[in-house]
């Protein structure tokens, strides 16, 4: 098997997924401003250190995406921080997109940045130890929307990045994020996601892409957060399931999950739901900020004093998705974290 493709299968290890930390500035001040704490660059060290210091975690976490800062910057003793997750077995990757721009003459879509100079910023990553990569392209669900411009200018983009990650021996993490904000049905997401999953397929196909080597990183299929009658676990894994099955080509080794702003028990809910319905054409695993963060950023608070509490609150959340990826995980196993 190629490089490539036996990076993308350890990334998806069994019982494994992935750690995104790669929080750009803008978004982990957001972040750091919920618990009080400055984002200053010491902070923002201090804090990633705590999360890829944690002993244990290398269990249930594969790789870890960090953002251009974070690449660059060390542990306390020195040891930077690519080099500290290799130790651990844990594949360092990062995000290379440049955010979500307005897209000319639309209603709000977006459309990606960061094509311009991305073939020498992936050789200078590879040379940091970056083994993967990140490109997240975002849509929104209303009547006209996504509209096609929308999904086929950003499909494209995707799969030109795709492409020089492949050139420059570096897995592509396609990320296209169908946000899940607004009241529309199951349904309306599903029809949403598929579109967007066919533009994508189309044109990593068209621009020569070998979908062993990437990983797919997608939104689940759910209602609207502000709708009113919203979809249970069930439905949601097997609407996701179908949108997928149809959509995404069985030579993907894997589809890795983001969170988008699920809490935290249904992101791990609903990946566990779908795996329990297993064995599927490609391994379905998580790649969650969020949802693998929020207790850990809450128990940290800033303070030196609670960095051991915050590891133990990022350790319970890394088991359980690891737990959900093989359809093992039930909530009881919530209550093991105050157990410790
Ligand atoms: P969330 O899981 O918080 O959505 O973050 C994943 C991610 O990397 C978004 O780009």
């Amino acid at each position: 098997m190629h490089e490539l493709a036996e990076t993308a299968k350890a990334l998806v290890a069994e019982g494994k997924g992935i750690l995104a930390a790669d929080e750009s500035d803008g978004t982990i001040k957001k972040r750091f401003d919920s618990i009080d704490v400055e984002s200053t660059e010491d902070n923002r060290r201090a804090y990633r250190e705590l999360l890829f210091a944690t002993a244990g975690a290398e269990d249930y976490i594969s790789g870890v995406i960090l953002f251009d800062e974070t690449i660059r910057q060390s542990a306390a003793d020195g040891t930077p921080f690519p080099k500290l997750l290799e130790s651990k077995g844990v594949i360092p990757g990062i995000k290379v997109d440049k955010g979500a721009k307005p897209l000319a003459l639309t209603d709000d879509e977006t459309i990606t940045e960061g094509l311009d100079g991305l073939r020498e910023r992936l050789a200078e990553y590879r040379e940091l130890g970056a083994r993967f990569a990140k490109w997240r392209a975002t849509y929104s669900i209303a009547s006209d929307k996504p509209s096609e411009y929308c999904v086929w200018t950003n499909a494209h983009a995707l799969a030109r990045y795709a492409a020089l990650c492949e050139e420059a021996g570096i897995v592509p993490i396609v990320e296209p994020e169908v946000l899940q904000d607004g009241t529309h049905t199951l349904e309306q997401s599903a029809k949403a996601t598929g579109r967007v999953l066919q533009a994508l397929y189309t044109e990593l196909h068209d621009q020569r892409v070998d979908f062993t080597g990437t990983l797919l990183k997608p939104n689940m299929v759910l209602s609207g957060y502000e709708a009113s009658d919203r979809a249970g676990a069930d439905e949601v894994a097997e609407a996701t399931l179908e949108c997928f099955y149809k959509h995404v080509p069985a030579a993907v080794p894997g589809i890795v999950f983001l969170s988008g702003g699920q809490t935290d028990e249904d992101a791990t809910a609903h990946l566990n739901a779908m795996n329990a319905r297993g064995p599927h054409p490609w391994q379905l695993s998580f790649s969650y900020g969020r949802a693998l963060q929020a207790p850990a950023l809450k128990a940290w608070e800033g303070r030196p004093e609670n960095v051991e509490a915050a590891q133990r609150a990022y350790y319970h959340r890394a088991k359980m998705n690891g737990a959900a990826r093989t359809g093992m995980y039930a909530p009881e196993m919530e209550r093991e974290a105050a157990a410790v």
